[in-house]
């Protein structure tokens, strides 16, 4: 069972995931759009929020009518009383019917020191938290990690892409499409080895959503195993070969806010079928010198492709493995920001150790180290995918 299951976070993560002051929290579970729960560490008993928790929170925070709260709030000052300068306002109504009680815990003492701007201190503790997230659906429904250079992070950055956007809440359909099956490991599936693959939708047409296995709350995945090394010859005997991926994930395509797939580093008709279904290629580099070479490659790849089937794809080109202490390292960089301007991504995931401790413990790079560099990189590259 995934360990990202289990996962739970500390007022203090939740207040960097979500944006917030951590004073703000006491104030969102009082209004009932937070639930916590104590755990004990060691000796001590410490306020958590569960990762189903968080989802919710999220979810709720995209879908809350601001508007509407903003007007009521406003009706109520003129009303009765001044928009609240406080944190501590009740506004029940909004959320699911919890009484408002005075503060008491304590709990908010030493804040985060982060400085978070769109968390103004006059505004209501709600519309506070609402404003400081995307609200925003994510711009790409479909979307691939793809290079066919072997080793540069696709994998490793497919599998924390999809766990740090579950934790925002979305609805989320992994694919493992090498047969490597680093995903499905990195999800830490290990027994999806045994399990359908997209070898038994696209050949022996098993109906997709009998592939799919739940990882997490809100992630789902579709296996893989060696078994796929071999789908090549058959799929290329069927009819429409490229459009059957396509077609099998647009049978499952609206039970889900973003589908990713992790593909295998070749030039290989499943990598093809996954550019003909996906909206958006993320195309990792590592910034060393022959992964920069491979790029043209890539990219004339990804045009023929664009060209056979007449069809226009978003491209992005994410910088891995980046060593700033490495002059190579800075002048790939340079050389991918000025060749591929306006499609490489403003963020830059940086060689660190806890992304590969991550790897080695199929775990998401928060439980290694919630406030580390690879988090840093990662929350940031999300962000960046999701909201384009
Ligand atoms: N930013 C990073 N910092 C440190 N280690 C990384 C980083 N990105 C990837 N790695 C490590 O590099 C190794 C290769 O990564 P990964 O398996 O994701 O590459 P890949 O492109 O999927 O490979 P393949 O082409 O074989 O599928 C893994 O051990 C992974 O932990
Ligand atoms: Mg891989």
């Amino acid at each position: 069972m995934s360990a990202f299951r289990e996962m739970a976070f500390t007022p203090a993560e939740f207040a960097r995931l979500a944006k917030i002051d951590r004073k703000l929290i006491d104030s969102l579970e009082e209004e009932g759009f937070l639930h916590t729960f104590r755990k004990k560490v060691g000796n001590v008993e410490r306020k958590m929020i569960s990762l189903p928790e968080v989802q919710s929170y999220f979810q709720h925070m995209r879908n809350l009518d601001l508007e509407r709260l903003m007007a009521d709030l406003e009706s109520q000052a003129t009303v009765s009383e001044p928009i609240p300068q406080e944190n501590t306002i009740g506004f029940s109504h909004y959320s699911q019917g919890s009484q408002i009680q005075t503060h008491g815990t304590g709990a908010t003492a030493a804040a985060d020191p982060i400085p978070i701007e769109a968390v103004d201190k006059t505004m209501h503790p709600v519309v506070a938290a609402a404003t400081a997230i995307n609200r925003s659906a994510p711009s790409y429904k479909k979307q691939m990690f793809y290079n066919v250079k072997g080793g540069t992070g696709k994998s490793t950055l497919t599998a924390q892409y999809v766990m740090r956007a579950a934790m925002m809440g979305y609805k989320i359909l992994a694919i493992d499409l090498d047969g490597q099956g680093h995903l499905t490991m990195n999800l830490d599936c290990l027994e999806g080895h045994d399990l359908p693959t997209i070898y038994d939708v696209l050949i022996n047409d098993l109906p997709i959503e009998e592939s799919i296995i739940n990882v997490a709350p809100g992630l789902d995945l579709i296996p893989a195993n060696l078994g796929i090394c071999n789908i090549d010859i058959p799929l290329n005997q069927k009819p429409r070969r490229e459009y059957r991926l396509s077609e099998a994930i647009d049978q499952v395509a609206h039970e889900y806010d973003l589908i990713v797939a992790d593909t295998n580093p070749a030039a290989s008709i499943l990598n093809s079928s996954m550019l003909v279904a996906a909206d958006l290629v993320n195309v990792v580099c590592a910034t060393n010198p022959l992964s920069f070479h491979g790029m043209s490659l890539v990219m004339s790849t990804i045009e023929e492709m664009e060209r056979e089937f007449r069809m226009e794809l978003a491209v992005r080109i994410i910088p891995n493995m980046y060593d700033s202490r490495e002059v190579i390292s800075q002048e790939v960089l340079g050389e991918l920001r000025s060749q591929f301007e306006g499609i490489c991504t403003h963020s830059v995931v940086n060689r660190t150790v806890d992304l590969n401790e991550a790897t080695k413990r199929r775990s998401t790079v928060w439980t290694v180290n919630s406030k580390g560099t690879g988090v840093n990189d990662i929350n940031s590259l999300t962000e960046e995918l999701i909201f384009i």
